[in-house]
C-alpha cells in the first residue's frame, strides 16, 4: 500500500513539475488543468453531438469563478477516469444564503465554461478517412478517447494509424496548411514551421504527416470518390460486401494498442524527431517526459491522494 501511495505521489509531482510555470494562472490545486487545459479535448455523446472538455486556464482565471478551486463545484471528481463527475454542487462554500441560491437558480449551468473552451468545428482535409470518420473520431476508450481526439488537430490519421512496416523509407514533417474554422480561440500551428511558409491567418492549420522518400505525402485521397460511393450504397450492401469494402479502405491502416501508442511518441525513443519538426528544447523535453501518459498506460484507475484534498 505504501509503495502504491508513493508511486501515485511520484506521478503527481512529476506531473506538475515540468508544466509548473504554465499552470500558475488559475487556482488549480486539484491538478485538473493538467489534463483539461488542451484545446480540442472533445468527447462524443450518444446523441451524435459532442462535449467539449477543454478549459482554458487564462480565461478560467479571468472568469467569475477564476479564484474558485474546481473541486468546490465538481465535488465527485476524485479519480481518473471520473465517475459521477457531472454532479455539480454550487453551494459547498458559496451561494449559501437563500437569496443567493435564488439568484443562481435559473443560471444556465450547461454553458458555464463555454467562453473558456476551444475546438475545431471544420477542417477541409483531403482524405478518404474524413469522408467516413469525423475529425474527432475516437469514442471507445473512456480513458484516452478525448486525448486522442485532441491529437487530430496536430497530425493526420496516418501518423498513428499507418502500417509502417510496409514502408521502406519515410519521415514525419509538416503538411501544407489546411482550411479550418474554430469555436472559441484559434489554436495549433497555422503555418509550415519548417519552410516558415507564412500562413499566419487564423483560418489555416498545419499538421504533421507521413512522407515517403521520393514519393511525398502519404494520403488516401485517391480513395475519396470510392468512399463517397460506399456511403451512398452502404445501406444496400450485405455484411460481407461491407466488410470487404472496409478492408480495402483500411488496407494500409492498423488499429493501435493503447498500451504502446503514447510511448511511441512521448518517450526518449520517439518516432518523431521533435527538434527537427521545430519544437524548442523545452517543449521537446516536456513532450518526451509527458507524465499523463503514465496514468494512461500504468493505471486502470487513478485515485487523487486523499491527503491532497481540502
Ligand atoms: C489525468 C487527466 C485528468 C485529470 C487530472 C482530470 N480530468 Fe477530468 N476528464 C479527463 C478526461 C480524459 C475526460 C473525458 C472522459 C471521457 O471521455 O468520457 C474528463 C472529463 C471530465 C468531465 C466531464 C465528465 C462528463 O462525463 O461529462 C468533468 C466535469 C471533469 N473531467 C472535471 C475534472 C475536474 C474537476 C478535475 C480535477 C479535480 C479533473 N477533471 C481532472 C481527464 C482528466
Ligand atoms: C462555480 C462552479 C464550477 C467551478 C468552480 C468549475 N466548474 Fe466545471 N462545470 C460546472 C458546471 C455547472 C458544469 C456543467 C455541468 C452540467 O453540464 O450539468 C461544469 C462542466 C465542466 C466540464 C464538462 C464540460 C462542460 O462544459 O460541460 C468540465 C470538463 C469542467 N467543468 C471542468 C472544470 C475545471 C477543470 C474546473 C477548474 C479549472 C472547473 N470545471 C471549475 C461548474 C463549475
Ligand atoms: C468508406 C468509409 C471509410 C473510410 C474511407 C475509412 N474508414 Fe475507418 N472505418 C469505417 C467504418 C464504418 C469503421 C467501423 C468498422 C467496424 O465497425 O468494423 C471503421 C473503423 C476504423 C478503425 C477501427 C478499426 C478496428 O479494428 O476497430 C480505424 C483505426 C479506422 N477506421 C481508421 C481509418 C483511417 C485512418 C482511414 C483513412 C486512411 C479510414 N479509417 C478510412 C469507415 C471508413
Ligand atoms: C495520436 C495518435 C492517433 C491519431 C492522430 C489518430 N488515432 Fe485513431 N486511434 C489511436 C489509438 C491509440 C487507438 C486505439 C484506442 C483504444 O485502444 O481504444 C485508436 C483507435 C481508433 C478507432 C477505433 C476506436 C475508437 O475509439 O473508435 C478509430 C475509428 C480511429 N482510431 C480513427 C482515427 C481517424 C479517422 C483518425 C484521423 C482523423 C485518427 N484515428 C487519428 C491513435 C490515434
Ligand atoms: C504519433 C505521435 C504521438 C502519439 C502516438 C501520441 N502523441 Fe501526444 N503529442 C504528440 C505531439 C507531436 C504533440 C505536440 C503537438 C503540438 O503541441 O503541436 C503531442 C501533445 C500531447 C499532449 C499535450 C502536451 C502539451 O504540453 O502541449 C498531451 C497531453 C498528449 N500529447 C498526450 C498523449 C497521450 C496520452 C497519448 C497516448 C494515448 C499520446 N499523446 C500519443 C504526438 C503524439
Amino acid at each position: 500500500m505504501k509503495t502504491f501511495i508513493l508511486l501515485i505521489l511520484t506521478v503527481l509531482i512529476g506531473w506538475i513539475g515540468p508544466d509548473a510555470d504554465s499552470v500558475s494562472f488559475a487556482l488549480d490545486e486539484g491538478g485538473c488543468l493538467t489534463c483539461h487545459r488542451f484545446p480540442g479535448l472533445v468527447r462524443h455523446e450518444k446523441d451524435g453531438g459532442f462535449k467539449v472538455l477543454h478549459i482554458d486556464e487564462v480565461k478560467y482565471a479571468r472568469s467569475a469563478h477564476g479564484k474558485t478551486d474546481c473541486r468546490q463545484c465538481h465535488i465527485r471528481v476524485t479519480k481518473v477516469p471520473h465517475t459521477g463527475e457531472t454532479t455539480v454542487n454550487c453551494n459547498t462554500q458559496c451561494h449559501l444564503k437563500v437569496k443567493e441560491k435564488d439568484r443562481i437558480k435559473n443560471f444556465p449551468l450547461k454553458s458555464i465554461h463555454k467562453k473558456e473552451q476551444s475546438f475545431i468545428t471544420r477542417l477541409d482535409d483531403e482524405s478518404a478517412c474524413r469522408v467516413c470518420h469525423p475529425l474527432y473520431p475516437h469514442s471507445d476508450n473512456k480513458l484516452v478517447r478525448a486525448l486522442l481526439n485532441m491529437h487530430t488537430g496536430f497530425m493526420l490519421c496516418e501518423v498513428c494509424h499507418l502500417k509502417k512496416e510496409n514502408l521502406a523509407d519515410y519521415t514525419f514533417a509538416w503538411n501544407d496548411t489546411e482550411n479550418a474554422t474554430f469555436s472559441g480561440e484559434p489554436f495549433g500551428t497555422y503555418y509550415n514551421p519548417k519552410t516558415t511558409k507564412a500562413q499566419t491567418s487564423e483560418h489555416f492549420i498545419s499538421r504533421i504527416a507521413v512522407f515517403a522518400k521520393n514519393k511525398g505525402l502519404i494520403t488516401d485521397s485517391e480513395d475519396i470518390p470510392k468512399a463517397k460511393e460506399f456511403l451512398q450504397k452502404e445501406k444496400n450492401m450485405s455484411a460481407d460486401q461491407k466488410a470487404k469494402a472496409l478492408d480495402f479502405f483500411h488496407r494500409h491502416i492498423a488499429k493501435k494498442e493503447i498500451s504502446v501508442a503514447c510511448d511511441e511518441c512521448h518517450s526518449k525513443h520517439s518516432i518523431l524527431d521533435f527538434r527537427h519538426l521545430g519544437f524548442d528544447a523545452k517543449k521537446t523535453h516536456n513532450l518526451m517526459v509527458l507524465n499523463i501518459k503514465g496514468l494512461v498506460t500504468k493505471y486502470e484507475t487513478f485515485y487523487f491522494p486523499q491527503m491532497l484534498r481540502p
